[in-house]
């Protein structure tokens, strides 16, 4: 059986001169040409201003309008968020052994994890081209005991950075509650407890118009928080039928609402489908903050933002059983959610 570190795309897309057939999408999901014909872009909002309530109408309309955006002037310094990129990309250019080792201190193999294509792998008709390392990065520092110690800086990087991500998180969080007339405090505490962080690592692929580095989907987050390569092309946003490039801006953080958040304000908010395509040139590396609730915490429209005129037309559920139906149903979730 083919083992996790021969599995990764890394390990072996340098030395393959054309796509696997596993790895060819089918042709409506195929990206094609991949050249960017479109000028749209998704709104930049300056964090710094001192006009605090228009920069509250500014997130708040876009999380309407797009539920994306990119934030500058976040506070978090240019320093930190280049040692992080950094240090992500030192993981992934390890030997694929030293990967998988440095992934396998939960002797229950769940707090720490490395795979190739996504979580789903063996439901994956067709694979990813990408290699992901995932772990929880909760504030309290429970589970980095799990953490890769290799490169060496790792957990005193990625501690400070998820560290600083969370403040940034809630932030942004506490700006979404006051443009929605929601209490400050509604996502402090077990709606936000649960933090991931994801370092997607995307080398590069023969031929982009084939394949993927990531489906079409929507975050199962409250809100994501996404860190992408300065230079490297490859998260495209989908509105109104088209799919939008997510310009690589220096030192902005892409922020996306999630389908939780969605859920909470009942729709107001959006979790829009967006993926990833490839490039034939540079490997990507792209780090995700994933903004997750307790397991046992039920998600349902807020109360604030329901009454007889417009219902809750999501019904509830636990996050773990949301998370569930997630990996279950993929795209189809939608389904399941609908009161
Ligand atoms: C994700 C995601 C985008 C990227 O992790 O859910 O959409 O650019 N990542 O890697
Ligand atoms: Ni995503």
């Amino acid at each position: 059986m083919e083992t996790m570190d021969q599995r990764l795309v890394s390990t072996w897309s340098n030395v393959n001169s054309s796509v696997p057939l596993s790895f060819v999408q089918p042709p409506e999901c195929r990206p094609g040409k991949v050249t960017n014909p479109s000028t749209k872009t998704i709104p930049l909002i300056d964090l710094g201003g001192h006009d605090h309530a228009h920069t509250i109408t500014q997130v708040l309309k876009a999380s309407q309008e797009y539920g994306f955006f990119q934030v500058i002037n976040h506070g978090i310094s240019k320093d930190l968020v280049e040692e992080t990129l950094n240090i992500f990309k030192e993981f992934h250019a390890m030997p694929a052994k030293e990967k998988v080792n440095e992934c396998s201190k939960d002797p229950n193999g769940i707090n720490c994890k490395i795979y190739a294509s996504s979580e789903n792998y063996k439901k994956d008709a067709i694979q990813y081209w990408k290699d992901t390392l995932t772990h929880p990065c909760s504030p309290s520092g429970e589970f980095m005991e799990f953490w890769p110690q290799k490169p060496p800086k790792y957990r005193e990087i990625v501690g400070k950075y998820t560290q600083e991500l969370n403040k940034l998180g809630h932030e942004i969080l506490e700006m979404l509650c006051k443009g929605l007339g929601l209490k400050p405090d509604l996502f402090i505490g077990e709606l936000s407890e649960n933090p991931i962080v994801l370092a997607h690592h995307y080398p590069p692929c023969p031929d982009p118009s084939l394949t993927l580095g990531l489906a079409k989907h929507r975050d199962p987050t409250l809100i994501t928080l996404l860190l992408q390569d300065q230079e490297v092309h490859g998260l495209q946003v989908l509105k109104d039928n088209e799919w939008i490039p997510v310009e690589p801006i220096l030192n902005a953080f892409v922020v996306n609402i999630g389908l939780i958040l969605q859920i909470i304000t009942n729709g107001r908010l959006i979790g829009a489908e967006h993926r990833v395509v490839t490039n034939s040139i540079s490997a990507r590396t792209s780090v995700a903050y994933f903004i997750y609730p307790s397991f046992s915490r039920m998600i349902e429209p807020a109360q604030e933002l329901v009454d007889e005129i417009t219902p809750p037309i999501y019904k509830s559920m636990s996050f773990g059983e949301f998370r569930k139906n997630f990996y279950e149903k993929g795209p189809k979730i939608e389904q399941v959610l609908h009161s």
